[in-house]
This record gives structure tokens, sequence and C-alpha cells, in this order.
């Protein structure tokens, strides 16, 4: 087991009016009846997280959280804005601000004809760790996991579950200061969402910034801090959880999905 998370010092993480347009096919325009073919996918978002914190973005299906974190990952670029961790914008050193992240999604694709321990392998010897620690990193994840009994079968022949938690095991492996989850318990069942909820809870105690996306109120209000409820890619309000234990986040995301549609314009809820 892992004993110390050798991670004291305070991490910040500072999103700042970062915007994203997708260039859309004539088709798509038409579908999505758009007068113009640039779709504002993010469209001004900012928000501060900092270790031992969960930060949620809360917003319907098409409201930009997929796209966010991915930015918010370097996984794409930012169209405006920036993002700084601890007070650095990330685009002057993209390779070690990467190193610090791990984007957790179960649309991980996994190739089908390799093992599970294979995987893990490859995958952290691009991060540049040594072998040692990749072992002592495996066996730790794997034993959490509960992988150990599959690590030497083929990924094809896993299950559903035991997929999601080898894709889980992989972009953990090389320990990220900062986790952004992606829909955390999609597709999961009632066990294993409260097995990767209970994770969290752990990493946050273990001082990391955690990052989640969700259309799900009961799992934001279990274990976020605070949440940034977004529409159509726009930022509406930014609740405190800790300070308003006593709203209910799912009232308060209809009122001002209702105001917003009703109106039919941009509102900003500052
Ligand atoms: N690569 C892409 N090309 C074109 N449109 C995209 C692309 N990715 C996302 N979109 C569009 O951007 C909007 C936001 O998508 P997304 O970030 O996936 O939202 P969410 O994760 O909140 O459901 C949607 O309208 C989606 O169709
Ligand atoms: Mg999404």
């Amino acid at each position: 087991m892992e004993t110390n998370n050798n991670n004291n010092n305070i991490n910040i993480l500072e999103i700042i009016n970062i915007k994203k347009s997708f260039k859309l096919t004539k088709k798509e325009q038409e579908s999505k009846k758009l007068t113009s073919p640039y779709l504002k996918a993010v469209d001004n978002l900012s928000f501060k997280v900092k270790s031992g914190e969960i930060f949620g973005l809360l917003g319907p299906n098409g409201a930009g959280k997929t796209t966010a974190l991915r930015m918010i990952s370097s996984l794409i670029s930012l169209d405006e804005g920036k993002i700084l961790f601890n007070n650095k914008d990330i685009k002057d050193d993209l390779f070690s601000y990467r190193k610090k992240v791990g984007f957790l999604t179960f649309e991980l694709k996994l190739d089908d004809f390799f093992t599970p321990s294979y995987t893990f392998f490859y995958m952290s010897s691009l991060y540049g760790i040594n072998k040692e620690e990749i072992f002592k990193r495996r066996d730790y994840l794997f034993s959490l996991f509960e992988i150990n009994d599959f690590k030497d079968i083929k990924i094809k022949d896993l299950s559903t579950g035991m997929k999601q938690k080898v894709s889980l095991a992989i972009s953990l492996a090389h320990n990220p200061d900062i986790i952004i989850f992606d829909e955390p318990t999609n597709g999961l069942d009632i066990v294993a969402s409260k097995e990767v909820l209970n994770y969290l809870l752990k990493l946050k105690s273990e001082n990391k910034i955690i990052i989640v996306s969700s259309h799900i109120f009961s799992l934001i209000e279990k274990i976020c801090d605070r949440v940034l409820i977004i529409l159509n890619g726009k930022y509406q309000k930014e609740i405190d959880l800790n300070m308003s234990k006593d709203k209910s986040i799912e009232d308060i995301f209809f009122k001002i999905y209702e105001d917003y549609y009703s109106n039919n314009k941009d509102y900003l809820y500052k």
C-alpha cells in the first residue's frame, strides 16, 4: 500500500475566461438551426480550484462540460482565455503540466489485444516513469480496484465494469495532482458508483485538485465543495455547497434553467 501522499503543498488551478468554438459542417449547422457555422461549445468560463477541493461542472447534455474538461486537461487547445497552475500559464510548460493531470473518462479506448498489465506498463512508460515505480504503482492501483485476478487477460475478454476499472487505473498511473473526471458514474452499476465516489473522496483527502462534470444532482451534493452551473457553454452561477447545505441544487438549477430559456437570451447570474 502507498503510505504517504507526498503532497502537503497547496496547488491552485485557475481557469480564466476560456472559450472554444467548433466549425460545423453545413449539415450539422442546419440540424442545430444555427445562423453561423461556428458553434460556441464553451463560451467564457472561469473558476478556481485548490488542493483538497472537489469542483463540479453541472449542466445538461451539450452544455459544454466535456469540452471544458478537455481544455483544462490540455487535450485540446483554447481559442481564448488562459489556465494558470500555481500562477503560471500552463502553456509555457505543457509537458510538465500534463504530467500532473489525470483525465478520467469511461470512453478511454483500450487496445483489445493487450492485457491490463501490459497496457498499464506501456502507458506509464510514456510519462517517463521508471520501471520500479511503475510496478509499485501498478500493484497499488490494481489491488485498490481489484484488478489483480484479471491483469493478464486480454482486454477484449473483460467485462465492461472491469474495463472501466482498468481505464481508471491507467489514467491514475502517474499519480497526478489534478484529477479531471468526466461523468464519474456514467454506465456504472450502483455498487461501482459508490466505490468510485468513495475513491474520489479519498483523493480529496490526499490533497488532490479534483474537477468532475455531471448532470446528477445527488452526486454533486454528495461530493462537491463547489459547483458551477453551465448552460449553453456559459457561466450561470457558482454555488458553495458547504455554505448552502440546506438548499437543493436541483431547485437552484431548474430556477436558473427556466429563467435562461424563457428569456431566450444570455443571462449572467453573477
Ligand atoms: N469535436 C466537436 N465538433 C463539433 N461539435 C462539437 C465537438 N465536440 C463537442 N461539440 C458540440 O459542443 C457542444 C458541447 O458539447 P460537450 O462539451 O460534449 O457537452 P456536454 O459534455 O456538456 O454534454 C455540443 O453542442 C456538442 O455537439
Ligand atoms: Mg459530456
